[in-house]
């Protein structure tokens, strides 16, 4: 049967990013590039996804599973040997493939549809897609003939004076009828210059006897190439307009968007407001009437509704409805805070829950405890999770007064109604309905100034 396969070429090393990652690996808002490309290729009308993998496979490998079929690189000679590896995998099927780099993460389901359907309706044996770029550097640029056929391309590093001024470039994907492709691989040569067999080399070769056309995509950037770190910066400006112009269209407002990024899979729900410079990633929820940000971080938080989070970071918790969160709080590894709670100045809250009602407004340290409803933290009371060796759970129970700058010592259970005075240092459980108090007896001493300090000044 007739198929269209997608043949994504992802074994190079990336050299101009300089980093230690391999190229396609590497993350656009935080989600790695090829993830982006081999998701959208199973949203589209591809049937079978094969990728070449070499440098740093078992990366690549552990980022894509089993969802596509690998073929192996092994030496690094370019483009067109990277193509020609997955011989044995497409050459006896038949139908069309789809070849397209791995570092081309913005380009759209529909606009892949729409490039196979033209393919098709050109009847053409070789698509290729181009774009026009006002500063065409560091791609092939799109040699046309006197009839405005295409007839090559040519590298950026290899164009003569008068090619370089060519603005239409080749954006690297290509449409080939299988039955053709392995042929003309095959009859590449070898790049002098870069020891490379390119891929672009194929339609010189078939200009002759086959059907070569281009299809040109109005959305340059759509197809922008990824190869070093100020690309990096520029797909995830694009990502992230994208992503915000969505959540704003749907009734999220956001102020200075240009600094808010949000992820893929967060849900913002209409009526909620993002305030400068916050970013909110993984998966992560924010329920109507909620305020987030200035400059707040969120990833996987759940935000209930008609919340207020400012100046704080949340992480791998949830926080429950009407809560104030911040400013400079810190929510993490499983925090779980009730509704109508408030997590003030400086206040840290790690695997806990809290009930409903419970404030700690600054300068609090709740640590692997279970906290019931309306608890009030006094300013500097914390939980002393840790002897230096395991940590311990704290049990509160509910309308506990802590007083300020009590340590509350685990293993500990505090039971329902119970105060706490200032400065104790709880290391014994409490009964419910009791008042703890741990602390020296305070000694006033009087006339101390002017027996002991004044007559000493005078000497
Ligand atoms: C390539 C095109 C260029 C086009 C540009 C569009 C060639 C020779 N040039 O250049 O015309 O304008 O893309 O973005 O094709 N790869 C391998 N094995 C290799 C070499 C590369 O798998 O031996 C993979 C890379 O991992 C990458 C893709 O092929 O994902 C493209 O390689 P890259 O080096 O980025 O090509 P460009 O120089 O950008
Ligand atoms: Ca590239």
């Amino acid at each position: 049967m007739k198929k269209t396969y997608a043949l994504v070429l992802a074994a190079g090393k990336g050299t101009r990013m300089k980093t230690e990652l391999p190229k396609c690996a590497f993350p656009i808002l935080k989600k790695p590039m090829i993830a982006y490309i081999v998701e959208k290729l199973e949203r589209s009308a591809i049937d079978e996804t094969v990728v070449v993998v070499g440098h740093k496979k078992e990366v690549l490998k552990d980022i894509l599973k089993d969802r596509v079929t690998y073929v192996e690189q092994t030496e690094m000679l370019g483009t067109g040997h990277a193509a020609l590896q997955a011989e044995a995998v497409l050459a006896d099927k038949e139908g069309v493939t789809l070849i397209l780099p791995g570092d081309m993460p913005l380009m759209p389901v529909k606009l892949t549809n729409k490039i196979l359907q033209a393919h098709e309706t050109m009847g053409n044996d070789l698509t290729v897609v181009s774009m026009t770029f006002n500063n065409p550097k560091s791609y092939g640029r799109i040699v046309r003939d006197k009839y405005g056929m295409v007839s090559a391309i040519v590298e950026d590093k290899d164009c003569s004076d008068e090619q370089k001024h060519i603005k239409e470039v080749n954006s690297g994907v290509y449409v080939v009828n299988n039955k053709i492709l392995f042929k003309i691989l095959k009859q590449i040569k070898l790049n002098d210059r870069k020891g490379e067999y390119y891929i672009t080399d194929m339609i010189a070769l078939m200009k002759h006897d086959y059907k070569v056309g281009a299809f040109g995509v109005y959305d340059a950037h759509l197809m922008m190439g990824v190869n070093d770190l100020y690309s990096v910066s520029v797909a995830e400006r694009y990502l992230r307009d994208e992503i915000n112009k969505g959540h704003m269209l749907s009734g999220v407002q956001m102020v200075a968007p240009n600094t808010i990024t949000i992820g893929h899979n967060v849900i913002i729900e209409p009526g909620v407001t993002i305030m400068p410079n916050t970013t909110i990633t993984g998966l992560s929820t924010v329920r109507e009437g909620s305020v987030i940000g200035p400059n707040t971080e969120i990833h996987n938080g759940n935000i209930d509704e008609y919340c207020q989070v400012k100046h704080s970071l949340i992480y791998d918790s949830i926080v429950g409805a009407h809560t104030t969160v911040g400013p400079f709080a810190h929510l993490r590894n499983g925090a779980n805070i009730g509704d109508h709670n408030r997590v003030g100045n400086f206040v840290e809250v790690k695997n806990s829950t809290t009930g409903s009602g419970t404030k700690a407004a600054h300068l609090s340290y709740i640590g692997d405890s279970e906290v019931g409803s309306r608890v009030n933290f006094g300013c500097g009371s914390i939980t002393v999770n840790y002897d230096g060796v395991n940590k311990h759970k704290t049990k509160i129970g509910n309308d506990v007064f802590v007083g300020c700058n009590v340590n509350m010592v685990a293993p500990l259970e505090i039971g329902d109604e119970v105060f706490i005075a200032a400065g104790s240092t709880v290391t014994e459980n409490v009964p419910k309905g009791s008042l703890t108090i741990e602390r020296g007896q305070q000694i006033n001493k009087d006339a101390y100034f002017n027996n002991l300090i004044k007559p000493k000044a005078k000497k």
